[in-house]
């Protein structure tokens, strides 16, 4: 069997490794670099250039240069270069190339095989995607591993002798992700992942571009713009202040140079970031609650990812922690070498003894279903697969049908924690077909969800009493993920005081024991949710029911 490799597909930053002589190992790009910039231009002969060649187009050719095209992953988004059309996951795949090409320069051999990491809390739809960019490379995906996972592993390799609780923090380009595990003498246990698919260094980015011009419009000025914010915010990190000086970045509309020459302090970025910055608090809380750990109880805090150099993250993390975070892996390169040593196990090159891996998925995974209450019928997600549930797993549910005779019935996948299915990412449905004419209730179906270790989720359903089944791998793009909702903080929603004593009175009526149909629970859910969400009309009409089932309660 060839040799498998390791690929770190980051947002800004891509990596390869291999296992060598039983221990991983970067290797190193065209241009002699470990770290190969995420950028790929395609020239106007149809040539296509990856990493630091092609980032020098950025400012000269943004209009068939890509950056950052993993935040695109799964989105159906098209890419437009010289007037044909890209996926997102075709410009991965010219990635993967890249590297997979370096690889077989170096080892000077055929690779077509690899682990390629995602982030943990990447859902079905983008590890999908990304298995795709991988096939499109030619490459056969071994496994999709999450990369806070990839990181334990790198750093369990290293102890393997260590019993130790660590959390892993990683900030990168794109994205967030907070892994709690156990380690114990080789034995890497993921107890809980959470995370935020869309928060990382490009938003700090973004968030001084904001502050220094408006380039609407002009992408070689935007591209200047971007360049000057990030160099700025790297500066930050080891210094107080930074001076951006862009002569003649844009004409405004009145035909006058725009030029940009000002100082910013990090005072001044740390006031700038600090909402985005202090978000990462929930992830690591939640992370740490799911896990059943209470801050104290950590013995390691792993920084990973090339934001988690930035003071005031790393403040965050200590304060939320009340621990010193060390970085005894290194951020940049840690999760491409746990990547190899997976590919290693894999392979064989490393004996699977010393190593043990479960991982979790990190999102609960369930249906919808009619809920008969005392005033109406609703719509209500009944979860099938818990959040951290470890993988592989395969779970099931008997749902009934909700309408007499009814000879068919859709079996909707979602993806949250929400009591409304509106609320929660909608991944696909399966529709059972075939279902024998009964009344209401008799005729019960199976459905049952299974996720792979991989974070791929296959639904099958069947009807119990003729063992007609469908199953289906769920299949659909341009889902958006959804904010992530903590009900707890409802009252800071706008509005939420208008919506108080009603949501007080249904409460006192629950923890009395009144609410026997757990009708009032999932009102009061979802009037916070909408609020949330900043539904007003939604959260109105929800209070109304409310109060009218409140009213016809003995
Ligand atoms: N010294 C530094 N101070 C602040 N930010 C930094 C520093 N060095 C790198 N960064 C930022 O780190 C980010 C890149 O980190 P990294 O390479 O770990 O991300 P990635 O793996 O490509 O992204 P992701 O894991 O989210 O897909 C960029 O936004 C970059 O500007
Ligand atoms: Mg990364």
């Amino acid at each position: 069997m060839s040799r498998i490799v390791g690929i770190d597909l980051g947002t800004s930053t891509s990596e390869i490794a291999c296992i060598v002589d039983g221990a991983p190992r970067l290797i190193p790009n065209t241009l002699g670099k470990l770290i190969t910039p995420s950028v790929v231009h395609i020239s106007d002969n149809g040539d296509i250039l990856v990493g630091e060649n092609a980032a020098e187009y950025l400012f000269t050719r943004p209009d068939c240069t890509f950056m950052e095209v993993k935040r695109l992953t799964g989105s159906g988004e098209v890419l437009r270069a010289h007037g044909k059309e890209y996926s997102p996951e075709e410009v991965q795949s010219m990635l993967l190339k890249y590297l997979v090409g370096c690889a077989e320069t170096r080892l000077g051999e055929k690779i077509d095989r690899a682990v390629i990491t995602v982030p943990a809390y990447f859902t079905d739809i983008q590890r999908r995607a990304t298995a795709k960019a991988g096939e499109l490379a030619g490459l056969h995906v071994e496994r999709i591993l999450n990369e806070p996972t990839a990181a334990a592993l790198d750093y369990g390799m290293a102890n393997l002798k260590e019993c130790k609780n660590v959390l892993v923090y990683d900030l990168g380009g794109g994205t967030l992700d907070v892994t709690v595990l156990e380690l114990f003498e080789g034995v890497i246990d993921v107890k809980a992942s959470r995370g935020n698919n869309h928060l990382g260094g490009k938003d700090f980015d973004e968030i001084i571009m904001a502050r220094l011009a408006d380039t609407t419009g002009d992408e070689r000025a935007l591209m200047r713009l971007k360049k000057a914010a990030e160099d700025c915010k790297i500066a930050l990190s080891s210094r107080e202040e930074y001076g951006i000086s862009l002569p003649f970045l844009l004409t405004a509309k009145d035909g006058k140079p725009v030029s940009v020459e000002r100082t910013v302090t990090r005072a001044e970025f740390e006031e700038w970031v600090r909402e985005k910055v202090e978000s990462t608090r929930e992830p690591m809380m939640t992370a740490l609650s799911d896990s059943g750990l209470s801050p104290g109880d950590l013995n390691v805090i792993l920084l990973v990812g090339g934001s988690t150099r930035i003071p005031c993250v790393q403040k965050v993390v200590q304060e939320s922690l009340s621990a010193f975070p060390k970085s005894p892996v290194d951020p940049d390169l840690t999760v491409a070498r746990g990547a190899a040593i997976q590919a290693g196990l894999l392979e064989g090159s490393i004996a699977s003894a010393e190593l043990v891996l479960t991982d979790v998925c990190p999102y609960t995974l369930g249906t919808s279903v009619v809920h008969e209450g005392l005033y109406d019928d609703r719509l209500v997600f009944d979860a099938i697969i818990p959040r951290n549930t470890t993988i592989p797993t395969e779970k099931s549910k008997i749902y009934h049908p909700h309408t007499d005779y009814q000879t068919q019935a859709r079996i909707e996948v979602y993806q949250g924690d929400s009591a409304d299915p509106q609320n929660n990412e909608r991944l696909g449905d399966v529709m059972l077909t075939g279902i024998p004419p009964a009344k209401r209730g008799r005729e019960p179906i199976e459905v049952v969800f299974a996720y792979d270790i991989n974070g791929i989720l296959q639904v099958k359903a069947s009807v119990v009493s003729t063992g007609k089944q469908v199953s289906a791998e769920i299949n659909t793009t341009g889902v958006k993920p959804k904010p992530v909702l903590d009900l707890s903080k409802w009252e800071k929603a706008n509005g939420a005081r208008r919506y108080r004593p009603a949501i007080r009175k249904a409460e006192k009526r629950i923890a009395g024991g009144a609410d026997e149909t757990g009708e009032l629970d999932i009102l009061v859910k979802q009037i916070k949710e909408a609020l949330l969400l900043e539904k007003e009309e939604q959260a109105g009409g929800l209070r109304d029911q409310l109060l009218e089932l409140l009213e016809a309660m003995p």
